[in-house]
């Protein structure tokens, strides 16, 4: 006789089951104990053993050493940008939102080519607050139509990731991404400046070929050589490009700029962080795999997952290390470690466990070696914080209740964490 399961263990079998199809194939690992054993590299030692004393070591001759393993076999090496920075400011409303903010909108050519393409930066700066204001970078995922709803900004071409065809955003989607808080961070004294990320280049399979990549290639070239760049690293390339600008931008103070990201566009924030230090502060939301989490712990997403799905956003080399994480000579901890002594802040949700929470946490506590030698704060513990308590120290993590998104609870953390590093520096 087949019994009848109780309907409350159904429904529960069939929610686990569709969370379980959300986070990935099934051969994920969630479970803590099936981890495994690893070694991490040390970011305080030089390749060839000796130990890295100063921070002028670090600064001078470590520090490369790393930032050039990351070049060559993760992210791929990033052209040089265009000499003269050539931009546009094509709209500004000094009412905008209602008198609350100044719009200022820039369209930023990304190559040396008068004709080349070009990524708009949208502006909001607090009306009011005293100039030059610090900000918040960040590239969106739906248009910058999307961040707010304001008929001034422009409707972009957006990309549909499916069909790889591309059409004018609608009127209804102005202000429909969730992830934004424009309002709260006006509010707090900060400008927030963004760009929607596939204008620099698309993210699918075969999309670079309407990105900027291929007018960096080399004679005879049909596509990005194994060490160079891909999605990633171009878009990190765009947000150094909007920083060029910034730095001519006399509302924005080009000291305190903070470049943060969510998910895929977390993993950019980390890169472009540790290519510019011009940007002052790295935020990285739910970054996962290929971003803040250690690539050498078999939990959530791997290697081996990134690369079967969106291998554009790394360099080919980096293919090699699907199932071999051990041979990479570097990892996350030493991403965070580049960005050092400038305050980096990780974020983790409780239901992302694709992106390995805790992963995130570990590389956090191992880059604090770095941030030690060079005089800035580390985590200070290597035990997890529970949930929604955030460490605000140069590092910073925090693991908090719900699933993978920029909510809220976040914005106010990194609001705060902004306060506290950008308000002393005044
Ligand atoms: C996928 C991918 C993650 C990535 C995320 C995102 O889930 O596996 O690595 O962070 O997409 O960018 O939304």
């Amino acid at each position: 006789m087949v019994k009848r399961l109780p309907c409350h263990i159904v429904l529960v079998a069939l929610v686990l089951c569709t969370a379980a199809v959300a986070q990935g194939p099934p051969s994920t690992n969630f479970d803590e104990s099936k981890v495994g054993s690893y070694t991490l590299p040390d970011p305080l030692a030089f390749n060839d053993g000796q130990r890295v004393l100063s921070a002028s070591e670090w600064m001078e001759r470590r520090r490369p050493q790393i930032l050039k393993v990351f070049e060559e076999d993760v992210y791929g090496r990033s052209p040089h940008p265009p000499k003269t920075l050539r931009y546009k400011v094509f709209d500004k409303d000094k009412k905008a939102l209602g008198g609350e903010a100044i719009r200022k909108q820039v369209a930023i050519r990304l190559t040396r080519k008068k004709r080349g393409p070009v990524e708009d930066l949208l502006i909001y700066t607090p009306a009011g607050a005293p100039r030059p204001v610090p900000m918040i970078l960040t590239l969106n995922f739906s248009g910058n139509q999307a961040v707010i709803d304001d008929p001034g900004i422009k409707l972009p071409m957006l990309w549909d990731r499916n069909t790889g065809t591309r059409e004018r955003a609608p009127e209804s989607s102005r202000g429909s991404d969730p992830n934004f808080e424009v309002r709260k961070v006006l509010a707090r004294g900060y400008a927030l400046g963004t760009i929607y990320y596939q204008q620099i280049d698309p993210d699918f399979k075969g999309g670079y070929k309407d990105g900027i990549r291929p007018l960096f290639l080399a004679p005879g070239e049909m596509e990005p050589a194994a060490d160079e760049w891909g999605a990633i690293g171009a878009w990190a390339y765009g947000l150094s490009r909007a920083m060029d600008y910034l730095e001519k931008d006399k509302d924005i103070d080009a000291r305190r700029v903070a470049v943060m990201g969510h998910s895929r566009l977390g993993k950019t924030a980390l890169w472009a962080g540790a290519l510019d230090t011009r940007f002052a502060m790295v935020i990285a939301n739910c970054s996962g795999e290929g971003g803040a989490s250690l690539m050498r712990r078999n939990y959530g997403e791997t290697i081996r997952n990134l690369i079967e799905v969106f291998p554009y956003w790394f360099d080919a080399n980096f293919q090699k290390y699907a199932g071999h994480a051990d041979l990479l000579p570097v990892d996350a901890h030493e991403l965070i470690a580049l960005i050092a002594p400038r305050p980096v802040y990780v974020t983790a949700a409780e239901d992302d466990q694709w992106a390995d929470p805790r992963g995130e946490f570990l590389a956090c506590v191992a880059a604090g070696p770095v941030y030690r030698l060079l005089g800035a704060q580390d985590l200070g513990t290597d035990q997890m914080p529970p949930l929604n308590q955030p460490i605000l120290h140069t590092i910073a993590y925090h693991i908090r209740t719900g699933k993978h998104a920029v909510t809220s609870f976040d914005w106010d953390q990194f609001l705060a964490f902004a306060d506290l590093h950008f308000r002393a520096r005044q």
